[in-house]
């Protein structure tokens, strides 16, 4: 069901959003995976796993094949990534995701259809182009697809060679999302990230000869010497490329937790208030263009599927960001990846040498998870309903869960009335929806229903919210 001002841009009051500038998740999961923990063990999961082979019929599945590497880092990298110079390490790594890919399909019932694959990373593309080869075929070899999977892969233009440009040709890949940050030369160097500017639309201009379904450009705002002004270049450049996709994520800036973040001179950053300035502007200038705001970061065109399913009110979150693909069980394959099914998340060990040894020798590749209760169940229907609707109905969540919602949730329906007087949420006797600015804020209304987060003694770090 759309509400009507989910596609309407917010009009931005610096005064109210800078009042709510704090860490906080970016809800890619409730609970975060700060709260998994070594508990959740490979039994666990495989418990889980033959339950999910026994609910009819069967949820499809969604594949997420993780590739650490990159040759070199990016200061604001936020990403789980492994930099090493030596491609030697593909071959290995590629073994061991065939591995781990050869024990799920095992332990999957039978009949399970493949809707959705994304291979992200790290930079996909470190790996030799055969070895991809190799890897895509395993997979389609292994699942039957379903009516009309999503096939996704994350580039970065500096890593492809016109082996790879033959790969992805005869590849299945149908969703190409580029990485591109900024054009601005100066924010570049500021960042360790040379891309040259012609290169890469030269690059997005050759994926979109290869006719496949979206296009989708990664750009990022609160960066190192980046202002509203410089960053509308980027911003002007990107929309005269016209993908289907637009991601503008707000840089995640953690350097007490990743150490190379603290390479990047915290005095060049743009402050909260330019940082909003900035958002204003990304928002002014792709909605000006015909985009759509989808949710947190995201834009597309108004024909895109996410917008559509924005508008039917079937979108959803995972660890990917944004997908229409919510009924699907998704099994992360690869280092540090998660995987979501069932009542669990489940994560891979984190370094990829630890990785490769324990898949290549069919040992457990699990390093922690969480067995989800009835009420963190509960509470990630409504952060999702927030997320991903701007609205959550009472009487669906009463029915799905059986409590009194107002009187389950009555501390935070309280500590939502400051958000309601600000104009961020509006509550009513049937629903809470979140008004246009609210969803700049979205984050922060979330954080209201994470009974983690607000439990005494949580140590978890995250990015701020602004
Ligand atoms: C997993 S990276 C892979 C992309 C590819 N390696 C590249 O750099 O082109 C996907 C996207 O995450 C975003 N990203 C990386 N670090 C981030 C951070 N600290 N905060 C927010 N977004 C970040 C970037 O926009 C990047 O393109
Ligand atoms: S942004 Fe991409 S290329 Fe840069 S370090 Fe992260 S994963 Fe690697």
């Amino acid at each position: 069901m759309k509400a009507p001002e989910t596609w309407d841009p917010p009009k931005i009051d610096p005064e109210i959003v800078l009042k709510y500038d704090r860490p906080g998740p970016r809800y890619t999961s409730y609970p975060t995976a700060p709260h998994f923990h070594e508990r959740f063990t490979c039994e666990d999961r495989i418990r889980a796993i033959r339950r999910s082979n026994e609910i009819a019929p069967p949820a499809p599945l969604s594949l997420y094949f993780h590739i650490p590497f990159c040759s070199s880092l990016c200061r604001f990298c936020g990403c789980s990534v492994h930099r090493t110079k030596d491609r030697g390490i593909s071959e290995s790594y590629v073994d061991a995701l065939l591995a781990e890919l050869s024990s799920l399909g095992n332990l999957l019932g039978k009949g399970r259809k493949l809707e959705q694959l994304h291979w992200g990373g790290g930079t996909p593309t470190f790996i030799p182009a055969g070895l991809l080869g190799k890897l895509h075929d395993a997979v389609f070899d292994s699942f039957e697809t379903g009516a009309s999977p999503e096939i996704g892969i994350e580039l970065d233009p500096r890593e492809l060679g016109e082996s790879h440009f033959e790969f992805l040709e005869r590849s299945r890949f149908n969703r190409f999302s580029i990485g591109i940050q900024d054009f601005d030369p100066r924010v570049q160097e500021a960042v360790h990230r040379a891309q040259d500017e012609k290169a890469t639309v030269s690059v997005f201009e050759r994926l979109r000869k290869l006719d496949r379904a979206s296009l989708s450009v990664d750009l990022m705002y609160g960066l190192p010497l980046q202002t509203a002004r410089s960053f509308s270049s980027t911003i002007g450049k990107v929309i005269g490329m016209a993908p289907d996709r637009v991601a503008v994520f707000n840089f995640a800036y953690i350097p007490e937790q990743l150490p190379h973040q603290r390479t990047i001179d915290a005095g060049l950053l743009p402050s909260p208030a330019e940082k909003l300035e900035i958002l204003g502007m990304v928002i002014g200038e792709l909605t000006s263009a015909g985009y759509v705001c989808i949710g947190m970061d995201h834009f597309a065109r108004p024909g895109d599927e996410l917008a559509a399913a924005l508008k039917e009110g079937t979108l959803h979150r995972n660890f990917q960001g944004y997908t229409t693909k919510g009924g699907c069980d998704l099994f992360g394959v690869g280092a540090t990846s998660i995987s979501q099914f069932s009542n669990v998340y489940s994560q891979n060990i984190k370094d990829a040498p630890r990785y490769i040894e324990a898949a290549v020798s069919g040992r457990s590749t699990v390093m922690r998870g969480i067995e989800l209760t009835g009420e963190d169940l509960l509470r990630r229907d409504v952060i999702n309903g927030l997320m991903c609707r701007s609205e959550v109905r009472k009487n669906e969540i009463e029915e799905k869960h059986g409590i009194e919602f107002d009187m389950f949730f009555k501390n935070e329906l309280e500590n939502l009335a400051p958000m309601e007087k600000d104009g961020l949420v509006s509550l009513s006797r049937y629903k809470l929806e979140v008004k246009p600015l609210g969803r700049l804020l979205v984050r922060n209304i979330a954080m209201v229903f994470d009974a983690y987060l607000n439990r005494a003694g949580c140590k978890a770090s995250f990015s701020r919210t602004v």
